[in-house]
């Protein structure tokens, strides 16, 4: 018998892996990272075989303590990892073993395949509860900086051009609205998640009584009034991998969002817009230049998102083609969905960090939202209040925009009888439209700036944060 005969499934072999084929099997150096939910998952397989009398209860009970003195070693530093028992599970069991004799007996009615499955559901909705508490941290900041900026004016953008005044609050709501939904998508993602594959075996299940129930409770697979959760086919429970798929689908959008929120704050930072200024703890300095001050946070939010979002490619091709049920292939799906929760949450607690310390530039954002071009639309409406035609009225003002360019006189200083050869709808209090302020006050329908919508959403938001 060699040596590195594998000691969970040699029986039948006569020499053990070659050290280059050890090398590229091995799972243990990145789902060792599993090792909680493992252990959580063995403890309630170990309680369940002595439930149904599979196993003693001493026998559980001892598997049950191994099991946190493992725990402890692997939190600690502590447990010696091995590449040749392939992954985070043979290397627990193993370790067990030597412990605890009992130990053979916790593999009955299990395979590696419905516990992989059931490790990953724990580990899911672990993250998702990560990932939600980082985008609540971010909300707060950017409920911060949308009471603070409830009345600072600012030019909205369409093509990145200068379209119509919003309160700088408008925008970052907008935010709101989107992490918001990120939220909810996580929570419909928490729901699928909830369901224990364990019991599915390698394909088929098994023929021995155990009780699927009783393990799903223990895990905390149950819905909201505590009924146990179970997967309905043993054959999807061990092949597919949707929630991998789904939870690097969520991250996307959050990083979508995280990479749109730190380009406004790029466009915003430069001196070229400078409505904003970023705290030194989230920028650095050039090497060279010594006056540069560059938002390198935001870029790498920006960066990264590109990562995260080539996950989910990843796994989509990574399972696509594979014939039911489990094949090696999937022990590539970890990866690329630990990546994505490490890179997620990384990037919404340095976005919020980078805006909870930014300053608003109040007299460049008045400056800029000075434009009386950001009102022709207003006196569009203007005009059609005046009874002339929608698209007449958008002809008309096209007709003094291009008279203000061509006589280089600021549209809102264009004399009265000179507008007045173009429309004789427009009257003396034309002028009325160049307010910003009043164009925000006349914004009062649902999803529109005006101040009072605005400050009604931040007090919908601040209730909705709070609990
Ligand atoms: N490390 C494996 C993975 O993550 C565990 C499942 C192994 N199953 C098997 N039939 N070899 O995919």
């Amino acid at each position: 018998m060699s040596e590195k005969k594998q000691v969970t499934w040699g029986g039948r072999f006569s020499e053990g892996p070659a050290d280059r084929m050890i090398r590229f099997g091995e799972s243990v150096s990145f789902d060792q990272r599993l090792a909680p939910h493992d252990i959580r998952g063995s403890k309630a397989q170990a309680r369940m075989l002595a439930h149904v009398g599979l196993i003693t209860d001493r026998e559980a009970k001892d598997i049950c303590n191994g099991l946190d003195r493992i725990g402890e070693q692997v939190a600690t530093g502590k447990f010696k990892w091995d590449p040749a028992l392939e992954d985070v599970h043979m290397n627990i069991e193993q370790a067990l073993t030597r412990e605890v004799p009992a130990a053979a007996k916790l593999h009955t009615a299990r395979s590696r395949n419905d516990q992989v499955a059931t490790d990953m559901r724990l580990f899911f909705l672990d993250a998702a509860r990560q990932v939600d508490e980082a985008l609540v941290l971010l909300l707060k900041a950017l409920l911060r900086q949308g009471e603070r900026t409830r009345d600072i004016a600012i030019p909205g953008y369409t093509h990145l051009q200068r379209a119509q005044p919003v309160a700088m609050a408008h925008h970052f709501l907008a935010y709101m609205e989107m992490f918001g939904r990120d939220r909810e998508r996580l929570a419909g993602f928490r729901e699928r998640a909830c369901v224990c594959p364990l019991g599915s075996g390698a394909i088929a299940g098994t023929t021995l009584p155990i009780d699927r129930e009783f393990v799903a409770r223990e895990l905390g697979f149950v819905d909201k009034r505590g009924r146990p959760r179970v997967t309905r086919n043993s054959m999807d429970a061990v092949a597919d991998r949707d929630l991998f798929i789904e939870f690097a689908s969520c991250c996307s959008l959050v990083a979508t969002h995280l990479s749109r929120v730190a380009e406004d704050l790029i466009l915003w930072s430069s001196r070229e817009f400078g409505f904003v200024r970023l705290p030194d703890a989230y920028t650095t300095g050039s090497s060279l230049m010594p006056q540069k001050k560059n938002p390198d946070s935001l870029e790498l939010i920006r960066g990264k998102s590109a990562i995260i979002m080539g996950h989910v490619s990843a796994l989509l091709t990574l399972v696509k083609g594979l014939p039911l049920t489990y094949n090696r292939d999937l022990q590539e799906d970890k990866p690329p969905v630990f990546d994505a929760l490490d890179k997620t949450v990384d990037s919404l607690l340095v976005l919020e960090g980078a805006l909870s310390g930014m300053e608003i530039e109040r007299n460049n954002c008045a400056r800029a939202v000075a434009d009386p071009l950001l009102l022709a639309t207003d006196l569009v409406d203007y005009l059609v209040r005046k009874g002339v035609a929608f698209r007449e009225a958008h002809h008309v003002v096209g007709s003094l925009v291009a008279l203000s360019e061509k006589s280089v006189c600021p549209l809102n200083v264009i004399p009265l009888d000179e507008a007045q050869k173009i429309c004789d709808k427009i009257e003396s209090d034309w002028t009325q439209c160049f307010s910003v302020r009043n164009a925000l006050a006349n914004r009062e329908l649902p999803g529109m700036p005006g101040p009072k919508r605005i400050q009604a959403e931040l007090r919908r938001w601040e209730r909705s944060l709070a609990d």
